[in-house]
């Protein structure tokens, strides 16, 4: 009996203090509180912090482990270059282009297993890279016989490397000829017209 007394008098006060129906008054209230809660939630509170913060490192950390700074290797054979094409996580993923070896791991959706440039990962791509070509017969730091716009789209490549990647060692020189600033060959010129391919654009 003493509870409805009580609830009377409050439901009176209300009446009395606000002029708004008690259903009314407490409908007020609760939005008042849910607005609060909602806004203290997002943009204050400690326990929303650290589960925001703990969702987006799980996502960098599933999508990209984080980067181990580019190691000098020296030099090394085209042979030695192999082992470091992706497929073990441990080692960087490097790349080399007219003889001079990058550290790719950046890149690794272009060149890590199942990208779509894996092919060029651990090896001088010079070849392949001045051709457009995927062939397997160009993968090779073998530049001789090159056509001018296959000398050019390589010397674009090469810049591309060297402004975006670190230059971690060289290729030891095998006797082949590196120097893409000489003249091309006569074999360049006799070849059949490859170099049209080169001056497309990707
Ligand atoms: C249909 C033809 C091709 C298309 C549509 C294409 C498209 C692309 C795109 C969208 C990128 C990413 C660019 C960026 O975000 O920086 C890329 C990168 C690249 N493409 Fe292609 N590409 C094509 C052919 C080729 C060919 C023929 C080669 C060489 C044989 C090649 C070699 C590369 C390389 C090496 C990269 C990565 C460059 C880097 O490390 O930043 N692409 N390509």
């Amino acid at each position: 009996m003493e509870v409805q007394q009580i609830w009377e008098t409050v439901k009176e006060a209300i009446v009395a203090y606000t002029g708004l129906a008690p259903a009314t008054f407490f409908t007020l209230v609760a939005l008042l509180f849910a607005v609060y809660y909602l806004v203290s939630v997002m943009f204050g509170s400690p326990a929303y912090e650290d589960y925001r913060r703990h969702g987006e490192r799980d996502m960098e950390e599933e999508q990209m482990p984080p980067l181990k700074p580019p190691v000098q290797i020296g030099e090394v054979t085209e042979e030695e270059l192999k082992a470091y094409d992706g497929t073990d996580p441990e080692k960087p993923l490097l790349m080399a282009i007219k003889g001079q070896i990058y550290d790719v791991s950046q890149s690794r959706m272009f060149y890590g297993p199942g990208g779509p440039y894996a092919l060029f990962a651990g090896k001088d791509a010079s070849r392949a890279l001045a051709k457009m070509s995927f062939e397997d017969k160009d993968l090779t730091g073998d530049i001789s016989g090159l056509g001018p716009f296959e000398i050019e789209a390589l010397h674009d490549w090469e810049y591309k490397f060297m402004t975006k990647y670190v230059k971690v060692g060289t290729i030891k020189q095998t006797g082949r000829d590196l120097d893409v600033d000489a003249k091309p060959t006569e074999a360049a010129h006799s070849e059949t017209p490859s170099h049209v391919d080169a001056d497309k654009d990707e």
